[in-house]
């Protein structure tokens, strides 16, 4: 008598791969269901996955969650302004979505185990087991248990007839979805390496865009993007859209090195066209929209927010609260922002909103509004303990 079903998060690739006959034979499961869901990786890994799943699994599911994984994580990323150390967070977004599909498919099918191929050494097994422990599901992870070479593991994946990728070097970890897509891994690991040019997918290389530059007027309604020059489209459609504008004009690439959870830094490379554009975009229209007050209490909570949302941390209840906050805050962030893609660089060119809290009467050189005596007394105030301290102190 076996241990029954196991429901096993699947991308098609050489490690969820050999998980399927390793959790029968290592871990004496009688039947291997796999789950390939869909956070907008290109279709042709969608595809893979669903063969590969259907060829060596018992039973395979392909969860299309692209609509939800635009509006649900998203859309609240842009409007926190949703970076961790410098770049927009991609692979931490969809990993806790990934698992409620997996821990719902466990429901399903009635299994109480579940499992995973990530590794004891990244964030997504954190990020994964977080949402797995809260469901109370029995977690699996042989890449993480096994300590297994990749010699090994192909030449077990042969035994087993699992088609097996061709590479002579060791090659890189890509993730994608339709927000980022990082690389890592192979010769990235030595910091001193520079990327070479065939790891990018997304992007052309800042010398090989074109040479005019590519202006967009992108269109926000309560701090999330609805138009590209004036187009209304569908989330999903619009970070498609900009993926490709963007990447073509060179914008979106990031080489950094990176504090992963565990205290690890790691060297990643990432490419996220259309969430460098957006994320610039909207921090600036923000700029124009809250109060001085508003945009420095909101920068303490950006961050916060960004560095729960890395941890994967989603069901900390600070984290709704933070969200609430920013919702909130997101009910007058409705305008236009203009921006020019060019060479690498995007920069704003212009934008505009109808609360926006400007008065170009008021600013300005030419007019009298304002009588400007008026600040005399205030300029008598200002800094005066500082003043009479020094005074003091001659
Ligand atoms: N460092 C990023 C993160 O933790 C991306 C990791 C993605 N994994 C990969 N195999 N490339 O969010």
């Amino acid at each position: 008598m076996g241990k029954g079903t196991v429901i096993l998060a699947f991308s098609g690739g050489l490690d969820t791969s050999i998980c399927v006959p390793l959790l029968k034979e290592q871990y004496g499961f009688d039947t291997v269901v796999t789950v390939a869901v869909d956070v907008g990786q290109p279709d042709e890994d969608i595809r893979v996955a669903t063969e590969k799943g259907e060829l060596i699994g018992d039973k395979h599911y392909t969860i299309d969650i692209k609509e939800r994984f635009v509006t649900e994580q998203l859309f609240p990323s842009i409007k926190a302004n949703g970076s961790y150390e410098g770049y927009p967070m991609g692979t931490a977004l969809a990993r806790p979505l990934i698992a409620e599909e997996i821990a719902k498919i466990a429901k399903a099918e009635g299994a109480t185990a579940v499992s995973h191929g990530c590794t004891g050494k990244g964030n997504d097994q954190l990020r994964f087991d977080f949402i797995f422990r809260k469901e109370g599901l029995d977690i699996i992870a042989p890449m993480r248990e096994m300590n297994l070479t990749r010699e090994w593991e192909m030449e077990y994946a042969e035994k087993h007839g699992i088609p097996v990728p061709v590479v002579k070097e060791k090659p890189y970890s890509v993730d994608e979805n339709c927000w980022s897509r990082s690389i890592e891994g192979g010769q990235l690991e030595d910091p001193a390496f520079h990327p070479p040019e065939d790891i990018y997918a997304w992007t052309v290389s800042a010398t090989a865009a074109p040479d005019e530059p590519r202006e967009l007027a992108i269109g926000f309604e309560n701090g999330v993007p609805v138009s590209l020059d004036g187009e209304r489209l569908d989330g999903y459609a619009l970070i498609r859209k900009l993926n490709e504008i963007a990447g073509a004009n060179g914008v979106g690439r990031n080489d950094m090195i990176e504090d992963r959870i565990l205290g690890l830094k790691a060297r990643e490379v990432y490419e996220h066209p259309a969430a460098t554009v957006l994320l610039k975009a909207h921090a600036d229209l923000e700029r124009l929209v809250l109060t001085r007050q508003e945009l420095a209490f909101k920068a303490i909570v950006d961050d916060k927010w960004s560095e729960l949302g890395y941890m994967g941390l989603v069901d900390e209840p600070l984290f709704a609260a933070l969200s609430a906050f920013v919702d909130k805050t997101q009910e007058r962030v409705t305008g236009t922002v203009d921006v020019v893609l060019y060479k690498g660089s995007v920069t704003v060119a212009g934008r505009s909103a109808k609360e926006a809290v400007y008065s170009d009467d008021l600013v300005s050189f030419e007019s009298t509004t304002i009588d400007q005596n008026d600040a005399v007394g205030f300029s008598a105030y200002y800094g005066f303990q500082a003043r009479l301290l020094a005074q003091l102190r001659k």
